[in-house]
C-alpha cells in the first residue's frame, strides 16, 4: 500500500496524485503556502487526506511565524487557518482538522509552544485517521455479499486517506476475506480519479477491476451486473445527506431504481453536526477548463460555457447504510449520528470559515 503523506518532523512529503498512474513523484513542502497550493491543485486530495495535510500545514505556519515574525499575534494563525480551509471547502475533514489544531494552540504561552502543540495535534489526527479507515474497512467488508461485484466512484483508497481507505478500504478488506469477485470503477470525469487512481490502486494489489465510463453505470445496474455500490463522503449532514464527488447522486438514484444497495463509507471526522441537511453544504466550484480540457488536450470549442461543481449532494433517503469507524448506521440517520458522535463531540464550525464554494 502506497503512503500518500509523510511528516518528517520538519516538512511534509506528499505524493503528487496529478502524476499518477504514469509517475510516482513526491513533493516536499516546506511551508504551509506550498501545502495549500498542493491541496488546491489536487496534488493531494481526498477528504481525510486533505484534513491531515491541512493540520500539518497549520503547524508549519506556527513555525514560520515563530521564525519570521515572533511578535505576531495568535490572531494571525486564525487567518491562516481560514486560508487553509478555503483551499477546498466541501471536505468536513479539512475544517475539522484545522479547527482542532487551532484549538490545541489556544492555550500556548508562546509561538514555540503553539508550534509544539500544533505538531502534536496534527500527528494525532494522522494516527486517528489511519485507525479509522482500518475500523470502517472491516465493518464495511461485512456488507459485501459473497461473490459480489461492487461499483465504486472517484478514489477513496490509501491515496485519499492515511490508511487502507474508506469505501475502497472496505472493498480491499472484502477481497482479503475472499468475498469479492470484481470491482467496477467509474472513470470519474472531469479529473479521472477512478481511472487514474482507483484502477491503479486495485491493479497494484491484483484485485480484479473493470473500468467504465461514468454514464455506463445505470445500464450495468439494470442488467444485474452490480451487487452493491460503495462510495466515500466529503461531508455528512445531521440528517444523513451526503456531499461526495459529482456523479454520486446520479449513482444513488440509479441504485434505488434498480434495487441495488447503496453504501456510504466515511470516518466520523466527515460528519458535520452543525449542518442539518444537504441544502447547506458548501459545494466547491472548480475551473471550467477542467471540463473543456482533458489531460492537456482541448476537448470542447474555445469559449464554450462549462460548469464544474466538484461535488453533489445525495439525499439520505437513497442511502442504504452509512459505514463509519464507530459503527454501521441505518436510516433514519439523524438520531443515530448524534448518538454515535456523542454530546461531548466538538462539531465542525464550518460557518466560522470563509469558503470559496
Ligand atoms: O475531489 P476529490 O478527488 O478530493 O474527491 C474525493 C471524493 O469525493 C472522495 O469520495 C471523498 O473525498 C472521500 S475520500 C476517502
Amino acid at each position: 500500500m502506497i503512503s500518500a503523506i509523510q511528516w518528517s518532523g520538519e516538512r511534509l512529503k506528499l505524493l503528487d496524485q496529478t502524476r499518477l498512474p504514469g509517475q510516482i513523484v513526491y513533493l516536499e513542502a516546506d511551508t504551509y503556502v506550498q501545502v495549500v497550493q498542493a491541496i488546491k491543485d489536487m496534488r493531494v486530495r481526498g477528504a481525510p487526506l486533505i484534513g491531515i495535510a491541512g493540520a500539518y500545514a497549520l503547524a508549519m505556519a506556527a513555525r514560520d511565524l515563530r521564525l519570521r515574525d515572533p511578535s505576531a499575534p495568535q490572531q494571525r494563525l486564525h487567518q491562516i487557518a481560514n486560508q487553509i480551509v478555503s483551499a477546498r471547502p466541501t471536505a468536513a475533514n479539512l475544517s475539522r482538522a484545522v479547527e482542532r489544531v487551532l484549538a490545541a494552540t489556544a492555550r500556548a504561552a508562546s509561538l514555540l509552544e503553539a508550534e509544539e502543540l500544533a505538531v502534536r495535534e496534527a500527528s494525532l489526527i494522522h494516527t486517528e485517521e489511519e485507525q479509522a479507515s482500518l475500523a470502517l474497512g472491516c465493518l464495511g467488508a461485512a456488507l459485501v455479499p459473497a461473490g459480489a461485484t461492487v461499483l465504486t466512484h472517484c478514489n477513496t483508497g490509501s491515496l485519499a486517506t492515511a490508511g487502507i481507505g474508506t469505501a475502497l478500504g472496505a472493498i480491499r478488506e472484502a477481497w482479503r476475506q475472499g468475498r469479492l469477485k470484481r470491482v467496477v470503477v467509474t472513470e470519474t470525469r472531469p479529473l479521472l480519479q477512478g481511472a487514474r487512481l482507483t484502477a491503479w490502486e486495485l491493479a497494484q494489489e491484483g484485485i480484479p477491476v473493470t473500468l467504465i465510463v461514468d454514464s455506463a453505470a445505470g445500464d450495468m445496474m439494470r442488467r444485474g451486473d452490480i451487487h452493491c455500490v460503495m462510495v466515500g463522503a466529503d461531508r455528512i449532514a445531521v440528517n444523513g445527506d451526503v456531499a461526495n464527488k459529482i456523479g454520486t447522486y446520479t449513482l444513488a438514484v440509479l441504485a434505488a431504481e434498480n434495487r441495488v444497495p447503496f453504501y456510504v463509507a466515511a470516518p466520523t471526522s466527515t460528519v458535520d453536526l452543525t449542518i442539518e441537511s444537504g441544502e447547506h453544504m458548501p459545494i466547491e466550484m472548480r475551473a471550467p477548463e477542467e471540463v473543456t480540457w482533458l489531460s492537456g488536450v482541448q476537448v470542447a470549442p474555445t469559449g464554450v460555457d462549462a460548469i464544474n461543481m466538484a461535488f453533489d449532494v445525495t439525499p439520505a433517503r437513497y442511502i442504504t447504510a452509512i459505514i463509519t469507524d464507530r459503527g454501521v448506521l441505518h436510516p433514519p440517520y439523524g438520531e443515530a449520528l448524534k448518538t454515535l458522535l456523542g454530546d461531548a463531540e466538538k462539531p465542525v464550525s464550518s460557518a466560522a470559515y470563509q469558503t470559496t464554494g
